[in-house]
């Protein structure tokens, strides 16, 4: 039994996506355990290219069951969005495809929270992807929010009316003019909810049912380690949990059942939003790496800030998410550098910190403490073996290595599957499976 857990180790767009549908063939089901919409999970194959936001990227593979978890919160209009945009493209969900009943309901009230909020914090904002993420999550803790399965209930006025009459007062406490008239929003909820049906099911009972059946799941983080609500760079986070923990209580599947947890870690860092980034470079450097890297959100569209390769914040990933194997990806992307820097360490206050968990707290900013490693010069585009890389470039994945402390799993060396070159550290996670990943055909 393999149940393993994809994460982010950065602050996400990692290439989550790339990796989740490559190594897809050794699962029977692929999860996304939180999160919503504001994901953005790049696939490519040949000549195709999709965008996953809410739908885990398994889709693509016409044997994969999907799932969205209990801890995902789901737009019902963008998940439709994007059942029909992959039906154009001839992606067959039926009979595969399951919504967790417990998942929250993104409301149309949330994204006016979210963009009100955001327009009220003025420099302070966080920079979200006005999703209404944030909105929604505060709704399930503050136990006022609507489940899925609310949103079929006899009970749904009475819901609606509690939380849109908070949801009212604080839009206009901001400016901003009240909610829709709960009435209409009624109707479209049952509207959603009559759509949904087909997809509705008690998931953790289906995902402990095909654990216990010997079934091996694969559990698709969204966002990132650092983007964490408990772990990541409060408050500049998403409002979920992104981390590996996040995959138990977004699941139901019990943390026993976990077998183990690969990272997603590119060659250099990148930011969207605002926040500490301790790395940052917005020199030409900075703007190489986001055009080389084609560094712009999935989901806005945004410019991604970039920055060098941050160790003190992936041994902390690491730690934080028990990470057996690291996913390298976009190493192609340093080809062309002279050389490579590589933040060693963090300096506050004539001190060097390697670990820290007090990561980016104070106000005082950390200065990073650079290694410069030489470039390699040439390209590593599609490289699909070890050996077929230079030596400047394995130094620099056995630097990442000794200094992460996990093994490599894989290294992705351009956004297609076949892109790709899996290494010994895949093996003891994925077992007897491995060979379904190593034999896949070329698409
Ligand atoms: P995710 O959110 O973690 O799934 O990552 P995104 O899809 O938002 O962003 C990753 C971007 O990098 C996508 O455009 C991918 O197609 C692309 N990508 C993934 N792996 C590689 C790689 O090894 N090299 C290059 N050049 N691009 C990659
Ligand atoms: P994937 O899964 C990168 C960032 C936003 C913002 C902060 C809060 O594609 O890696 P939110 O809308 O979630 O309240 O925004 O989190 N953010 C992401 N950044 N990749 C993502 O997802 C992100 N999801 C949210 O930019 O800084
Ligand atoms: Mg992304």
């Amino acid at each position: 039994m393999a149940n393993v857990v994809i994460v982010g180790m950065q602050w996400g767009d990692e290439g989550k996506g790339k990796v989740v549908d490559l190594i897809c063939p050794a699962f029977d089901a692929v999860v996304r355990y939180q999160g919503g919409h504001n994901a953005g999970h790049t696939v490519k194959f040949a000549d195709r290219h999709f965008a996953l936001h809410l739908i885990p990227s398994g889709i693509l593979r016409s044997a994969t069951r999907c799932v969205l978890g209990n801890g995902m919160v789901v737009a019902p209009d963008a998940f439709f969005k994007e059942l029909e945009g992959l039906e154009a493209a001839g992606i067959d969900a039926t009979g595969r495809l399951f919504v967790s009943q417990r998942a929250h309901a993104v409301l149309p009230t949330a994204v006016l929270l979210d963009k009100a909020r955001e327009a009220a914090r003025g420099d302070a904002k966080i920079g979200t992807t006005a999703r209404g993420i944030g909105p929604t999550y505060e709704g399930k803790i503050s136990r006022y929010g609507l489940r899925i399965c609310d949103l079929g209930s006899d009970r749904l006025e009475e819901k609606l009316r509690a939380l849109l009459t908070r949801a009212d007062a604080e839009l206009r406490s901001l400016g901003q003019a009240g909610v829709e008239r709960p009435a209409r929003l009624a109707d479209q909820c049952r509207a959603w909810h009559e759509r949904l049906v087909p997809y509705l099911a008690d998931t953790e009972l289906l995902l402990n049912r095909w654990s216990k059946e010997g079934k091996d799941i694969l559990l698709e983080g969204a966002q990132g380690t650092l983007l964490d609500i408990d772990h990541g760079t409060f408050p500049y986070v998403s409002s979920s949990s992104s981390t590996a923990g996040g995959a138990a209580t977004g699941t139901g599947l019990p943390p026993t059942a976990l077998t183990g947890a690969i990272g997603v870690l590119k060659a250099y860092a990148t930011r969207v939003g605002e926040g500490p980034f301790v790395t940052e470079i917005e020199d030409e450097a900075g703007e190489f790496l986001r055009s080389r890297g084609n560094e712009f959100g999935t989901t806005t569209g945004r410019p991604r800030r970039c920055g060098w390769l941050d160790l003190v914040a992936a041994r902390y990933a690491q730690r934080i998410n028990g990470i057996d194997a690291i996913a390298l990806t976009k190493l192609d992307v340093l080809d062309e550098l002279e050389e490579i820097k590589v933040c060693v360490g963090y300096r506050l206050g004539g001190k060097v910190h390697r670990e820290t968990s007090a990561i980016f707290e104070g106000d005082e900013p950390f200065e990073p403490v650079y290694t410069t490693m030489p470039g390699w010069k040439q390209s590593t585009v599609g490289a699909r073996e070890l050996g077929d890389l230079p030596v400047e470039a394995r130094d620099y994945l056995e630097m990442i290595e000794d200094e992460v402390g996990a093994r490599l799993g894989l290294i992705s060396s351009g956004p297609r599957r076949e892109e790709t070159i899996l290494c010994p550290g895949l093996k003891p996670l994925l077992g007897d499976r491995f060979s379904d990943v190593a034999a896949q055909p070329d698409p």
